[in-house]
């Protein structure tokens, strides 16, 4: 731990009760030999679960100080082993800790560097507790912050899509269905899209967080402990709803991290669809978007590239967070009760998913700050695509009568001959369309307007620009909330 401690002499008591041969200090009594420094190798795992750090403290002082409420151990000692947890994480933030390197793990090494602060009484802090609550206990508070960190962030980028969608709901756009030239939407229409499914993603991180919030402390090692402990006092410092009902379930379940992980997979899976986007888009041959330099990389070898790599990064994210999901439930999978050792496992996976998803979300906002929208690239691909055909046809149903069916073979072979002429549809001189259906005068010409088209689509949900400003302004409401 802090190098010291590993090189200082243990305390007298412990001198007293330490096993022979260099054996583990906190579990080492009935064995005469250390474990092999294969065996160690494979066994610690402090250099991924030291970020526990913080909330192994908190838990301990938790669990310290109810020891001392219920007379477990005496009011002087709770305040000595809450003190000396306070001071090593004073230390850990001013960046003086150091643990020591034979520590299995975060649990251990906290608590030997406790014993190394306030003397023999550090012994006294794993009464009625296991590393086994222990470190479900630390796992669900980090990754409570996690989720709450997460859900925020993916707000964030709510707003971001927002502010830009406020400004573009006049700015008319292809619509895309097959990546092929749908019907006029507007630029707001298509970000409020993604405005929906990341509200949607967002709210499963703080559905996780809510069900993780049960307690696993005071479970012991899985039957729970003959010391009169409080667990509802326990729960409610760390701010837990309430404690896990079942002290084996407590302390093997890993279905919450199965369940923030999977909500990583889906929310990377929403971004990597937006990013998709932002690759097309930012494609010269479509032109809709520009990345600024600070959001491009070059090639070494072809000086005209810009690339877009943070958005193929982030399309990949998916791949790799599912890669931690698969971990995880296959870890978890056929594990019986209670705790075995194969759930140290689950902080790599769960560690990694996280730091994947959190720079994904933060790397996407603050890409699509930085853009900036070609309104004149949208509205040029979308005439070269037909857009308004769907218009021409309900037309020849609503002004003349024409059965739907018979309506979209007739525009069909219109749109052909503006094809032919190398048109758009709204070019197209009326002469041809009444080559195809005689009695089609002027009026239709209107309706081949795309602004006007989209101004049509006035339904719920819909592109019109006075329905998106609603929309945006109820998701605006939604945010604030
Ligand atoms: N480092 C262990 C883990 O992450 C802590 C629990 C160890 N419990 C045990 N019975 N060996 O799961």
């Amino acid at each position: 731990m802090v190098t010291t401690m590993s090189t200082q002499p243990p305390a007298a008591d412990a001198t007293a009760s330490s096993p022979k041969g260099g054996a583990n200090k906190m579990w080492g009594g009935r064995f005469a030999k250390a474990p092999a420094e294969l065996m160690a190798a494979i066994n610690n795992s402090l250099p991924i679960d030291q970020r526990l750090l913080h909330e192994d403290i908190a838990g301990s002082i938790a669990h310290a100080t109810m020891l001392g409420q219920v007379g477990i151990i005496t009011d002087e000692e709770a305040r000595t082993l809450c003190d000396g947890l306070a001071g090593i994480k004073a230390d850990a933030i001013a960046g003086r800790l150091r643990f020591d390197d034979q520590a299995e793990d975060i649990h251990m090494a906290v608590e030997a560097a406790l014993t190394e602060r306030v003397g023999a009484v550090g012994g006294k802090l794993h009464t009625a507790r296991s590393r086994n609550d222990q470190v479900a206990t630390d796992f669900r508070l980090w990754l409570r912050t996690q989720c709450t960190a997460m859900h925020d962030k993916i707000k964030e980028l709510q707003g971001v899509l927002l502010d830009h969608a406020e400004g573009h709901a006049h700015t008319v756009m292809p619509g895309f269905t097959h990546l092929q030239v749908a019907q006029p939407v507007s630029l707001a229409h298509h970000l409020l899209a993604y405005v929906h499914a990341l509200g949607r993603d967002r709210t499963r991180f703080a559905d996780a967080a809510k069900r993780m919030n049960e307690c696993p402390l005071g479970a012991a090692a899985l039957a729970g402990t003959p010391f009169p402990i409080d667990r509802e006092a326990t729960a409610a410092a760390l701010g837990f709803d309430r404690p896990c009902g079942n002290a084996m379930d407590a302390v093997s379940a890993r279905d919450f991290a199965l369940e923030t992980v999977s909500a990583a997979v889906i929310a990377t899976t929403t971004l990597s669809r937006w990013a998709e986007e932002i690759v097309i888009w930012s494609n010269p041959r479509f032109g809709f978007v520009d990345l600024p330099d600070d959001w491009s990389t070059g090639s070494s070898i072809m000086p005209q590239k810009r690339n877009p790599d943070a958005a193929e990064l982030i399309r990949a994210k998916p791949g790799v967070v599912l890669g931690s999901y698969v971990g995880l439930a296959t870890i978890m999978k056929g594990l019986p009760m209670a705790y075995s050792k194969d759930l140290q496992e689950d902080k790599v996976t769960t560690f990694r998913a996280v730091d994947e998803t959190t720079l994904a979300i933060d790397v996407m906002t603050a890409m699509t700050k930085s853009m900036t929208f070609s309104p004149d690239a949208m509205r040029d691909a979308l005439e070269q695509g037909y857009p308004t055909a769907t218009d021409l046809a309900d037309h020849l149903v609503s002004a003349h009568g024409v059965p739907f069916r018979d309506a979209h073979a007739i525009t069909g072979r219109i749109v052909r001959r503006a094809e032919a002429m190398r048109c758009a549809l709204s070019q197209l001189p009326i002469t041809e369309m009444q080559a195809e259906f005689p009695s089609i005068t002027e009026a239709v010409r209107p309706k081949l307007d795309v602004t006007a088209s989209m101004a049509t689509r006035n339904s719920q949900g819909g592109t019109a620009p006075e329905t998106t400003l609603n929309a945006i302004a109820a998701q605006r409401a939604q945010l604030s909330e």
